[in-house]
């Protein structure tokens, strides 16, 4: 007997201000064509004053547990994936813990910027295969609309705000590549890359920062690096990139995406793509495309499910699982 970490649950909150390319028309000096052309972006939603990467996530997590039928009583732990939580301390995770009104089991926040949601679901597989929590919630939320350089136009048109959840339970397996759950993880960081990617704030200088960025080198290291982990990761659980159902990757721009699918040998049919509506919202991402994915209908029971994600640090890493 395998114990498996199985997707019992997912769902997401959006804001409600939609911010369309064109607004930025009026900001700095760009246009909806480049955003479009360089992008895939359309749009992205911008948390409302008062809304915080923790109440994003809690409304997120809220809906996991609805779409699972279980309460918050019955988990176990939170794990939240973010590197714009609402203070520097106490962790956004405990925050959330508290708006659901879960007094027991624990929380805590994980950062690895746009990674952070692949390393959130490695390390609530750890737990649960080795026994240490049965039932997990596994939130990536963000507000990265507070540390964009609103005057940058380099960057202040690609991320937008956003959270999403899946719940994650302990269920027996075969030990096979069919069982249902997560099947194997790969993880990455090279601290060496720092200076192409990061917030220029912190502890150390006593303000928040906003987001820099190389863009055409974190690009260029994007879909080679992208490509490596998603076909480790199969390796490890013995499949290859033709049992894939669906990739779902994380959603910085469409150019990286499609070069990544074509890396993996895979047509865009088989790719969950939301950047068009959602823009980068980081480690939020990913959730936030696999419960749109699951809600259209693309991603169904037993589909094989890959997803990868890239981002500061450099951190980068994919999970394997079946739905
Ligand atoms: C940022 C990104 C979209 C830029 O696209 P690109 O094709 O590499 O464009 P470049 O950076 O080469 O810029 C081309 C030109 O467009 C200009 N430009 C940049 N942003 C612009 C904007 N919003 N509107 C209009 N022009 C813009 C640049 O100044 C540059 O002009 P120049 O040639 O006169 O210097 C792209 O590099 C990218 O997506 N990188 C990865 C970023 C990412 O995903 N980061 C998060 C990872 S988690």
């Amino acid at each position: 007997m395998t114990i498996r970490a199985v997707v019992t649950g997912v769902g997401h909150y959006l804001p409600e201000r939609v911010m369309e390319n064109a607004e930025f028309e009026k900001l700095v000096d760009t246009s909806d064509e480049w955003i479009r052309s360089r992008s895939g972006i359309e749009r992205r939603h911008i948390a409302a004053e008062g809304e915080t990467t923790s109440s994003l996530g809690a409304n997120a997590a809220r809906a996991a547990l609805a779409d699972a039928g279980k309460a918050a009583e019955e988990v176990d732990a939170i794990i939240l994936a973010t590197s714009t939580p609402d203070l520097t301390f106490p962790s956004a995770a405990t925050m959330v813990q508290r708006e659901l009104g879960m007094t027991h089991g624990f929380a805590f926040d994980v950062q690895a910027v746009c990674a952070g949601f692949v390393y959130a679901l490695t390390t609530a597989n750890a737990m649960i295969v080795t026994g240490q929590a049965k039932r997990v919630l596994v939130i990536g939320a963000e507000t990265f609309s507070r540390i964009i350089d609103w005057t940058d136009r380099t960057t202040c048109v690609l991320f937008g705000d956003g959270a999403g959840a899946l719940l994650l339970e302990a269920q027996e397996g075969e030990g096979s590549s069919a069982d249902r759950g997560i099947l194997a993880a790969d993880l990455n960081s090279d601290g060496r890359h720092r200076d192409i990617l990061y917030v220029d704030g912190g502890v150390s200088t006593g303000t928040t920062g906003h987001l820099r960025m190389e863009g055409r080198e974190v690009f260029r290291h994007a879909v080679e690096k992208l490509a490596q982990t998603a076909q480790m990761s199969l390796e490890k659980a013995g499949l290859t990139a033709e049992d894939i159902d669906w990739v779902v990757p994380h959603q910085a721009n469409i150019r990286i995406i499609q070069g990544t699918a074509k890396k993996l040998g895979l047509g865009m049919e088989k790719v969950v793509v939301t950047v068009q509506d959602h823009g980068n919202t980081s480690a939020a991402s990913i959730p936030l495309a696999l419960s749109v994915g699951r809600a259209n209908g693309q991603i169904r029971d037993g589909d094989l499910v890959v997803t990868e994600a890239i981002g500061g640090g450099l951190a980068w890493g994919s999970v394997v699982l079946r739905w």
